[in-house]
């Protein structure tokens, strides 16, 4: 099958081309998925260049996310006939990698519908952002009613759907972004506060807004603590990135004296069961707010499988706002 595959050390874009490479195998419990269209994340850079090597056993072909055509089902007894899906449905999933590939083999539980109404290229820009997302905002950030969300980098993938699933959940959610036409892009998201990072201090900003009951930040750096002062009471920082150093400074008497809770996590290291377990929560919890138009996609710019290389660095570029998208 033709995989996009990285040739030398992986720092340039150039450096990906089109291969051949073996179908993967189909173990027992898995499907295998005729990719349409696989989604671009940030990750996929980290990876390309050495810096996120895939967890042991993973796929060593890039690809987080896809979307396309059940191809082949390779279910063990007990199971009975109906298991839900079938050879030709449409579907798309979180994957542990491989999604760059014209085929990739996914555990059945991590299967999701197409949601009505949703093209398969706006469906492979929905698993790895939305399970990241709602696993950081919901769960470890304990998001509630009311409250008040700061996520960073409100034109990014994540950033947008933090603005999405944050408003969606009955949430106010203030973004920062660095530009106008990224802040314009967040405020379209339905962001209820917009601060330019470049040309404003958004501590000041945010604290005159009222504060931030969860953090959800992949900038770090001396962002870090300029989150935690801008966290009210029993506030949140859950981490997930880091655009700046990952190394920060830190008082300790900081977190007691707010009774914060610091916080962070990886989606990909997660165990099938637990990824089978966040997927048919977002199932239940997200997909239908998706169909009910609540939450909309961000699919920026669609590349053609052969120009992975031009879509990884209009990601680098760091022009793109919301998702890009590769079409096999
Ligand atoms: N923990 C997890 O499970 C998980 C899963 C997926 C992604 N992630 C992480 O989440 C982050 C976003 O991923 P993505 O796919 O959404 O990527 P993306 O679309 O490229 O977003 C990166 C965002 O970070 C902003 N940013 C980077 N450096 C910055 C800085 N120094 N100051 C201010 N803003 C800065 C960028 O702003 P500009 O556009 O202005 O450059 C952009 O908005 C990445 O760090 C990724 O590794 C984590």
């Amino acid at each position: 099958m033709k995989a996009i595959l990285i040739s030398g050390d992986g720092q340039n874009p150039s450096d990906l081309y089109v291969g051949e490479t073996p179908r993967p195998d189909l173990a027992p419990g898995h499907v295998l998925i005729r990719t349409r269209f696989a989604g671009v994340n940030r990750p996929d850079i980290l990876q390309r260049r050495g810096v996120y090597p895939p967890p042991p056993g993973a796929s060593p072909i890039l690809g987080l996310e896809v979307s396309g055509i059940i191809d082949a089902i390779n279910l063990p007894e007990p199971y009975g006939d109906d298991i839900g899906w079938a050879v030709g449905d449409e579907v798309c999933a979180l994957v542990n990698g491989g999604g760059y590939a014209e085929f990739v083999a996914v555990d059945i539980r991590h299967l999701l519908p197409v949601p009505k109404g949703l093209s398969l290229a706006q469906a492979a820009s929905l698993p790895e952002t939305v399970l990241t997302v709602y696993a950081n905002l919901m769960e470890h950030g304990s998001l509630q009613v009311g409250e008040t969300v700061l996520v960073h980098g409100g034109n990014s993938g994540i950033g947008a759907m933090t603005i999405l699933l944050g408003k969606a959940f009955g949430a106010r959610v203030i973004a920062t972004a660095r530009g106008a036409a990224k802040c314009a892009f967040a405020r379209d998201l339905g962001a209820d506060l917009v601060i330019d990072s470049d040309a404003e201090d958004f501590v000041a900003a945010v604290k005159a807004a009222g504060g931030a009951d969860v953090v959800l930040d992949i900038v770090a750096g001396d962002f870090f603590g300029k989150n935690l002062a801008c966290l009210n009471m029993r506030g949140r920082i859950v981490q997930v990135g880091f655009g700046k150093e990952s190394t920060v400074e830190l008082d300790l008497r900081r977190i007691i004296a707010k009774f914060a809770i610091l916080t962070g996590s990886m989606l990909r290291p997660r165990s099938p069961d637990e990824k089978a377990r966040l997927t048919a929560k977002v199932h239940e919890r997200v997909w239908p707010l998706i169909e009910d138009g609540k939450i909309r996609t961000v699919v920026d710019r669609t590349f053609d499988f052969a120009d992975a290389p031009a879509a990884h660095a209009y990601m680098d570029s760091g022009a793109h706002t919301g998702k890009v998208v590769l079409k096999l």
